[in-house]
């Protein structure tokens, strides 16, 4: 994308950023009018790659597995086709649905909290959070224990296509990767349905979606493995994230008590407002705008800063780490009963944690590539 010719510095909230070629926005009133409007999408930027991947080769491929797989992800969709998905997978994920999960996310949690009792000094990243998340996304759609990594390895080949290379040759590869990925998901996921039992006294958020009326055909099989990959990506890193933030800041704040589970849930809302995980969201403009007095080329690609949404933190309405508008995070009181069983339990199971240095003020804004490891010391170590 050429940079555009009348601006390159800072104007009202919007910033032309050379570097990765698209405009940063990072003002509240600004950032909350893309997040909201049409004129901002996202699926635009999604065919944008699909068009680079096709572009300057004798390729006659148009990707069918990947398109079929990207039409199902709420997060690339648009408009009418985005909320009627939306509006179809909403029911699973109300407070009413998701509170039968809560039992299996609270004993995952134990389990890896009494696990790092057992350290007189762990890092908080490695050793609680990333495989206590793991395992509780894992359980919550039923993949068998042991298979994160090639999951993984699949989910990153998707990334890789939708974050997009900057040559057309590099974007082919990548889509090619990512359209072998899809087919050997699709077929492991298939594999595992087959052999699926259900167990109504522990539901799961498989089960959850496999009732809803979407799927209630066999043909919808591979859209339902398609959203089940969408909410383990769409889950896993801002919930890591945003606990290895939340946790030291509540750590720190030094109030969270295991009785009372209302004031520990308001008190981890609030750290996850000042720790946004996610530091931007990317749309493309449909057409021309002018955005904080800056006119904005159609087909621009633009970074919507989340920190910006939460500049004055005051904490009313729906939390602003989660996003706004229509694309407002999914998941988010699946995320926020995760944390609540995350961070209770960790103190619950180590009462007399110690930071070993202090949370720096740089690392709560520090996104999602930036996740800092934290050492913490256990004095009270139930060594053996
Ligand atoms: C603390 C943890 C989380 C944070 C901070 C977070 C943040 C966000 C944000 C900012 C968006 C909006 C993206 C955009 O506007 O383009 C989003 C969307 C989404 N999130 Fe989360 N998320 C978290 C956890 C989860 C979890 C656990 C799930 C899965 C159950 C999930 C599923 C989704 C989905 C499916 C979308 C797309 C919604 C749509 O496009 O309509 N998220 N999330």
């Amino acid at each position: 994308m050429n940079q555009p010719n009348h601006c390159t510095k800072e104007l009202n909230g919007a910033v032309w950023d050379p570097d990765c070629a698209s405009w940063r926005i990072v003002e509240k009133q600004a950032a909350k009018e893309c997040l909201r409007s049409p004129k901002f999408s996202n699926g635009a930027r999604i065919e944008g790659l699909f068009q680079r991947a096709l572009q300057g080769s004798n390729c006659t491929k148009s990707y069918p597995a990947l398109r079929r797989f990207t039409k199902a992800r709420l997060g690339l969709l648009d408009g009418a086709e985005h909320k009627k998905l939306r509006a179809a997978l909403q029911p699973a994920f109300t407070q009413k649905s998701l509170a039968g999960l809560r039992p299996n996310l609270s004993r995952i949690a134990q389990k890896h909290a009494n696990a790092c009792a057992a350290h007189t000094r762990f890092d908080l990243l490695t050793t609680y959070i990333q495989p206590m998340v793991q395992q509780m996304l894992l359980e919550l759609l039923e993949f068998p224990p042991g298979c994160w990594a090639k999951i993984e390895r699949w989910a990153a080949c998707q990334t890789r296509f939708y974050i997009g290379q900057p040559d057309p040759a590099a974007q082919k590869q990548v889509a090619d990767a990512a359209q072998a990925a899809v087919l050997q998901y699709e077929a492991f996921f298939l594999a595992q349905a087959a052999c699926r039992t259900d167990d109504p006294a522990s539901p799961s958020l498989l089960s959850l979606l496999q009732a809803l009326p979407r799927f209630a055909s066999r043909e919808r099989e591979a859209e339902l493995a398609a959203v089940c990959l969408n909410v383990l990506t769409a889950g896993y890193w801002p919930v890591v994230s945003a606990l290895s933030t939340t946790i030291p800041l509540t750590l720190d704040q030094g109030k969270l008590h295991p009785d009372t589970p209302d004031e520990n849930a308001a008190l981890i809302d609030s750290a996850l407002l000042q720790a946004t995980p996610a530091q931007h969201v990317a749309r493309v403009t449909t057409e021309q705008v002018t955005l904080a007095s800056v006119k904005i080329k159609s087909g621009a690609q633009c970074l919507v800063s989340l920190s910006a949404l939460t500049q004055d933190l005051s904490g009313s309405g729906p939390n602003s780490a989660f996003g706004l508008g229509p694309h407002y995070c999914l998941g988010s009181r699946l995320a926020q009963m995760m944390m609540e069983e995350a961070v209770t339990a960790l103190f619950v199971a180590c009462s007399n944690l110690e930071a070993e240095a202090p949370l720096s003020p740089s690392d709560p804004r520090s996104g999602l590539r930036h996740i800092p490891h934290f050492w913490l010391q256990n004095p009270q170590a139930q060594t053996p």
